[in-house]
């Protein structure tokens, strides 16, 4: 095969108006990702010459915050976007003549090398990727001659009955040489329902010259879908996230219902992991052996080690786990929160910043923020550390095999020492020593004989004068305030 370069021109100029967002499309999550990077990333497996990223106006710097500098990326300006094909001719300036051109659409995220690498390495001046989804909608229908051959592609807008009833629409992903692409575009005329100027004239053109564009067929039934409103992109999400389930399954992965089950980034899971109904995982999530994750959970970017089980109904972010540890149900670990093995934090804990010690317990409706708690200590139901004084965060040093009583308010920045007692309902502000009973707080008394003040006798309800004029209202007040 000839050595020329590839150019990949990545279309995401146009303004989204179906997607009803005040975000550019491309910027929208397919599976936690932006449908821009799921492109992007395609492109940059095939290891092109370069990326020429199209953009409008109102896109570049939203575009440019989400995608950062990626060697290779070029960005092009198209203002204001008058059609694929004019997008197109935005980039080609910088494109020499002997590249291919792979073009690429900011709204068809499911887009991958072993798709794209036999369009690019085809010699046809031409070739598309073409589908033949269930509903071809709006897409550009792909007019073939007997011999598979593409003798047009009409967009829906424009379509007649003979195009209408073509089961094969045209993906939006397109290579070409890129001197008869350039030559082609020029040719381009806005005659259309939309009055713009479309990539995709350039297949009657082709064909008109005698040298048809290759059509490349895929049997992926998600492969080349656009994205172009919120029903697209929900059921695209579905498709997809079906798609990584049956994966996992493959792998071993116990997914107790793999179509409520979300993942939104990447996980890397140990043998005999049970996933339950409803969970979600973010960003970069580590299972270990055995970790069973409850049902209505939410996991971002953490490590739970082998053994680690989370209870039903925990949010979880940036928590490392270093042994078996048994989390929830309800908490709340947030980022900073790293467990050692045998670690028990139970419902309606909240633990940021905090380092728990082999076989610490937190069971109960606690706040641990900025912590280190030595191995296992208790900390009783209620106990909050006042880490934050309005300025500045401090932190709470608390000892091996410390005991901390229910309701006990630990006023940072403190330090706890190794196995001491502290009573419950304590508010303490000064380290309490090792070893020994610490309590702040009022001490208890009773006064003996002590009565309640007696209550006025009130007059039977029926003999009381409405107090206001809406004498219903009146009534309904008294009878609360009795
Ligand atoms: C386009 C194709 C259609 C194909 C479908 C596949 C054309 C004329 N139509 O239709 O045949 O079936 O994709 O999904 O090519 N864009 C620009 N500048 C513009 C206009 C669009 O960069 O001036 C970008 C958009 O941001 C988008 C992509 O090009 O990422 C496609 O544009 P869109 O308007 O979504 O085209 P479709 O109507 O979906
Ligand atoms: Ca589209």
């Amino acid at each position: 095969m000839r050595e020329r370069p590839l150019h990949v021109v990545v279309l995401a100029a146009g303004q989204g108006r179906r997607m009803r967002s005040a975000l550019p499309k491309p910027l929208l999550p397919l599976a936690g990702r932006p449908l821009l990077l799921h492109v992007l990333e395609a492109a940059e497996a095939l290891s092109p010459s370069a990326i020429h990223l199209v953009h409008g106006r109102a896109g570049g710097a939203p575009l440019q915050v989400v995608v950062g500098d990626r060697p290779g990326l070029f960005w092009v300006l198209q203002d204001p976007p008058l059609g694929t094909g004019h997008a197109v001719q935005a980039a080609l300036p910088s494109i020499p003549g002997n590249a291919r051109v792979l073009v690429l659409l900011g709204d068809v995220p499911t887009v991958w090398p072993e798709l794209l690498r036999p369009l690019v390495e085809a010699e046809d001046p031409l070739a598309v990727l073409i589908a033949r989804p269930a509903d071809p909608g709006g897409y550009g229908r792909v007019l073939l001659d007997g011999e598979g051959r593409v003798r047009a592609v009409v967009e829906a807008r424009d379509a007649g009955p003979e195009a209408l009833a073509s089961p094969w629409v045209n993906t939006g992903i397109i290579a070409a040489s890129a001197g008869e692409l350039s030559r082609w575009l020029t040719r381009l005329e806005p005659r259309n329902a939309q009055g713009e100027y479309y990539l995709t004239d350039v297949f009657a053109m082709a064909w008109a010259e005698g040298r048809p564009a290759r059509a490349f067929t895929t049997e992926d039934p998600i492969a080349g879908l656009g994205v172009n409103d919120a029903a697209e992109l929900a059921s695209l999400e579905r498709a997809w996230q079906r798609r990584q389930a049956e994966h996992l399954l493959q792998q071993g992965v116990r997914l107790a219902d793999p179509s409520r089950f979300d993942l939104r980034g990447r996980l890397k899971a140990g043998r005999d992991v049970e996933i339950d109904v409803d969970v979600i995982l973010e960003g970069e999530v580590e299972l270990g052996d055995g970790v069973r994750i409850g049902p209505f959970s939410r996991l971002r970017d953490c490590r739970l080690a082998a053994g680690s089980e989370v209870l039903a109904h925990c949010d979880l972010e940036g928590v490392v786990s270093e042994g078996a540890c048994r989390i929830g149900p309800f908490a709340r670990l947030r980022p900073g929160t790293r467990l050692a093995a045998a670690v028990q934090v139970g419902n309606f804990v909240e633990i940021k910043n905090s380092a728990l010690a082999a076989g610490v317990k937190a069971n109960h409706l606690s706040y641990l923020g900025d912590a280190s708690i030595g191995e296992g200590s208790n900390i009783g139901a209620g106990t909050i550390t006042c880490n934050y004084d309005g300025l500045s965060k401090h932190r709470t040093v608390i000892g091996a095999r410390a005991f901390v009583g229910s309701n006990c308010s630990l006023v940072a920045p403190i330090t706890i020492g190794e196995e001491a007692t502290i009573g419950a309902g304590s508010v303490l502000t000064k380290d309490a020593p090792a070893h020994a009973l610490t309590l702040a707080r009022a001490p208890q008394r009773s006064i003996p004989g002590w009565r309640r003040a007696a209550r006025p006798r009130r007059k039977p309800l029926e003999q009381r004068e409405p107090r206001s004029e809406n004498a219903e209202a009146g009534k309904l007040g008294d009878e609360q305030s009795a």
